[in-house]
């Protein structure tokens, strides 16, 4: 691992001099709108993430990942952005941004933020400019329009469909000399694609980078980075995914994602990073082919790639093994270590995925150690440390866009993003002044707030407080390579060669012995003779 001494930004004091800190940091994703709302209006936003800047030192977290806090819109929660370069008055301002960053270093803590470079919004000045001019234009050359594929053109150019359901194209009115062409949007209407073969748009990004780059910031999720590129003539689908659930992962050849250009997108962001001292970038990258995968981290491109092999797997040692052995090859061969989640705002919380209730909750503190033992940097999502389930949500609230362009067939997301219960024992739970929140808040959350919480030792906050304490300080969390012990069917033990932590976890429905060794810490009770693990319960040991 390469120790620089750097010379450091005025404001982070207390960041290390290590140039590769991300290799195994523990990542925090603020879902910006649902952390914490300063200003009252019942909407998460910069101040308020500022004001809890304590809870997450506390809480042992190494970096935040700030999901889009840029002008909007919202059609997609921020992902439809219209300004790249600056802050939504939602949210805050830029001096409410450098504040929270100021802060943040000062308390140890990492600040990377996302960048959407696939799509824009319709309100992006580009697009409403393209709109207005002429088929042919410089300004239509910024996104894909193309004229609709029969004589009178009122067929898309082809037949890719959003991954939010519904056709990739919309066509724009007819005009004056104009049928009315249609433009490509991979997720919803507003969100049109970029013309990546455009040098405006690679000059566009670049500004984008610097710009947040100069501001302090330590990284970046780069949205869809598997996105952006696409093949020459826009081939159709083979097989055309009429509505397709939370985000892809579809393990069919796609003409929408992966084409090569992509990677010397990639290497041009690398290139932009590398001016800066220990910064970096991690792609979200839906790709099911491992060597596919790999191609994103090369040495020249990205340093992370989100690897969603754990959040795909079930509830079961097999599939959760199958998972992490997966992870670990791919990245063979590459510099990037694997990084390892099992949530996010796209998915069903783990409580609830993993069957709901004491069971799913139980499952989910088992598979965050199991997360959290594994060699790389890990990325957790707000609110799974305190253990939260899903909300079921009635029709009147859901807002994520895949409700409506599904036909109202496929509930979306709105589920794993409700507002963070922090004290109290009614709604909104101090998240907000206000009582009406973007996203209604259960009235039984109570128990899960952080203030019912910090202090009890069995509580979810407190397993995962201790469980980032032991990764960060106990030299038993060293070592890149795993070694797998034999294990009960249902069950899985791994060693980190190095350090020599053990991870055991039984997915089984029986307790079974446990593996040897001083326990340092487990996902749920042990009874008290010591030798056995019961089901649905991970322990880590020396
Ligand atoms: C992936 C993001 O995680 C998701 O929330 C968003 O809807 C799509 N990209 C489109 O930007």
């Amino acid at each position: 691992m390469a120790r620089l001494t750097l010379v450091r930004r005025a404001d982070d004091r207390r960041l290390t001099d290590d140039e590769d800190w991300w290799r195994d940091a523990t990542f925090y994703q603020v879902y910006v709108r649902s952390f914490a709302d300063a200003d009252g209006d019942g909407i998460g936003d910069l101040e308020g993430i500022r004001s809890r800047l304590g809870y997450l030192e506390l809480l042992g977290v190494d970096a935040l990942w700030l999901t889009p806090f840029f002008p909007s819109p919202m059609v997609d929660h921020g992902y439809d952005v219209s300004d790249p370069r600056a802050v939504d008055p939602l949210f805050g301002d830029l001096n409410a941004f450098d504040r929270l960053i100021a802060d943040a270093h000062q308390r140890g803590l990492r600040v990377t933020i996302d960048v959407v470079p696939n799509h824009t919004s319709d309100r992006h000045e580009w697009f409403q400019e393209a709109v207005a001019a002429a088929p042919g234009s410089p300004e239509r050359a910024r996104y894909l329009f193309r004229d609709g594929s029969d004589f009178s053109g009122s067929r898309p150019p082809n037949n890719w469909t959003s991954t939010f359901g519904g056709p990739a194209w919309t066509r724009l009115p007819p005009k004056m000399n104009d049928a009315g062409q249609w433009y490509l949007h991979l997720f919803a209407p507003e969100q049109p694609d970029l013309n990546w073969d455009n040098p405006d748009v690679a000059a566009d990004l670049e500004r984008t980078l610097r710009f947040w780059l100069d501001r302090g910031v330590d990284g970046f999720r780069i949205d869809v980075a598997h996105g952006m590129a696409k093949p020459a003539g826009l081939p159709d689908m083979a097989h055309p995914i009429e509505v397709c659930p939370g985000l892809l992962g579809a393990e069919v050849v796609d003409p929408r994602f992966d084409a090569d250009g992509v990677h010397d997108i990639h290497r041009m962001i690398r290139q932009v990073i590398d001016k800066y001292p220990a910064r970096m970038a991690i792609g979200e990258i839906w790709v099911s082919d491992d060597a596919a995968f790999a191609r994103y981290i090369r040495p020249d491109e990205l340093h992370l790639g989100f690897n969603f092999r754990l959040l795909q797997a079930d509830f079961d040692a097999v599939s959760v093994r199958e998972a992490i052995e997966r992870s670990l090859m791919a990245v063979q061969g590459s510099p990037a270590p694997a990084t390892w989640t099992i949530s996010n705002h796209d998915s069903v919380r783990p409580v609830t995925r993993y069957g709901g209730g004491e069971v799913g909750l139980a499952r989910a503190r088992a598979l965050a150690l199991v997360q959290l033992a594994l060699p790389g940097p890990a990325y957790l999502y707000n609110g799974d440390e305190l253990g939260l389930p899903n909300v079921e949500l009635p029709d009147w609230a859901l807002q994520d866009p895949v409700w409506k362009r599904s036909g109202r067939t496929e509930r979306g997301r709105d589920g794993c993003r409700a507002p963070l219960p922090w004290q109290g024992s009614i709604p909104p739970y101090g998240f907000s002044l206000s009582p009406g929140t973007w996203l209604p808040v259960p009235g039984n959350w109570g128990g899960h707030t952080v203030e019912a919480q910090l202090e009890d030792p069995n509580s979810t906050l407190s397993l995962y407080r201790q469980a980032l304490e032991l990764r960060k300080g106990h030299n038993a969390f060293t070592g890149a390579e795993l070694e797998w012990y034999g294990a009960p069917p249902g069950c899985l033990a791994f060693r980190r060669k190095g350090g020599g932590l053990v991870c055991g976890l039984n997915t089984s429905g029986a307790q079974v012995s446990m593996p040897l060794g001083q326990v340092l810490l487990s996902s749920g009770p042990l009874p008290p003779s010591g030798d056995v693990l019961p089901p649905d319960t991970a322990v880590w040991l020396v």
